[in-house]
């Protein structure tokens, strides 16, 4: 149990906010993950509340976010065994399982889909303003459809900032990425998203999990949209920095691990000087934020290796690297 007297967990915010999210507000509040833009999601009116917010389209559905185990079983007809194994492994965690919805949830939350999408969030703030909230909260990345996620106060301050109703302060994210996503049928278990859950850990607990091909996901998962996680700035992703040819145009670059040869002129952000995978996606959204705000006319991305975490960060980079803002 958290300890209420925690300085950290700044209580009475806590309870404005939750106070919020009962009256059919929007708060956006701090995850292990990304930051989420939260509603009641038992409430369609507030729900309807973030796409409008987001600029979101209504096929989109979206995930909610409970403090326990035991909601999973108002939430889902079907809380089947692999379900289970997975909460009770990796749960609160940044993982999110997709099962069928039960009656109670309303269909804004799922798009209309028969199956809803589940997280128990590990982040303590969060964690205490679901109970707080006496409700379930649906929550979407706090960021204007298709934008970078956000992973600090200041990222959802200036894209949402005056839109919504109080933003809670849970510092930085320490994951960095969305949740890996994992939908589980009668046969089978599928990948929905790459993400802070590495597929590797997960396939020890279950068993192969299929990556369907982008095309046949991409209706029912728009996260899944060959661009979305964008800069505006538009972004290329490169094996080799040595090669890039400035033109006359200001670069950004967004490498890997440390450089060898500097490029003179060239803003230059490294994700881990060490290649360390776990430092680097937990760097990639602030960094990429912070290029996009730079003012460089192109970013280039170095590939990073394509393995745990780094099939998360690739993932994001090739849709990032689609955009067409
Ligand atoms: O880490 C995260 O998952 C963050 C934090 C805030 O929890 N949330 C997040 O939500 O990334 P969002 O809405 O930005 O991305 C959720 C993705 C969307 O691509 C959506 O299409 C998919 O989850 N999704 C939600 N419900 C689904 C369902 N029933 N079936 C398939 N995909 C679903
Ligand atoms: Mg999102």
């Amino acid at each position: 149990m958290t300890n209420r007297s925690d300085p950290f967990l700044k209580y009475e915010e806590i309870k404005k906010a939750a106070k919020i999210i009962k009256g059919g507000g929007l708060v956006s509040f701090p995850t292990e993950t990304v930051y989420g833009l939260g509603a009641d999601a038992l409430n369609p009116m507030a729900v309807a509340r973030i796409f409008e917010v987001k600029n979101r389209p209504y096929f989109d559905p979206i995930i909610i976010h409970v403090a326990s185990p035991s909601s999973f079983e108002a939430l889902t007809d079907n809380f089947n065994k692999i379900a289970q194994r997975l909460v009770k492994k990796f749960m609160p965690g940044p993982l999110t399982i997709v099962l069928p919805k039960s009656k109670i949830v309303p269909d804004i939350v799922t798009a209309g889909l028969p199956t809803v999408a589940i997280r128990i969030p590990s982040n303590r703030i969060a964690l205490e303003l679901i109970r707080e909230s006496e409700t379930l909260i649906a929550a979407p990345s706090a960021n204007p459809f298709g934008y970078l996620s956000p992973t600090r106060v200041e990222h959802v301050k200036k894209h949402l900032g005056d839109q919504i109703d109080m933003i809670l302060d849970g510092g930085e994210c320490t994951v960095g990425i969305e949740s890996t996503i994992i939908k589980i049928d009668e046969s089978e278990s599928l990948l929905l998203r790459f993400g802070g859950l590495p597929l590797e850990e997960i396939e020890k607990v279950v068993g192969k999990i299929r990556i369907p091909e982008m095309d046949k996901i991409i209706p029912e998962s728009p996260g899944l949209l060959p661009y979305h996680y964008s800069p505006k700035t538009p972004l290329k992703i490169i094996e080799n920095i040595d090669t890039i040819k400035p033109n006359g145009r200001r670069i950004g670059i967004l490498a890997f691990k440390a450089l060898q040869n500097n490029l003179p002129n060239a803003n230059i952000e490294v994700l881990s000087p060490n290649g360390d995978l776990r430092e680097a996606t937990a760097r990639l959204f602030p960094l990429l934020h912070r290029l996009d705000a730079s003012g460089v006319d192109i970013i280039y991305a170095q590939s990073v290796p394509e393995v745990g975490l780094g099939r998360a960060i690739m993932d994001r980079l090739q849709r990032a690297s689609n955009s067409n803002f």
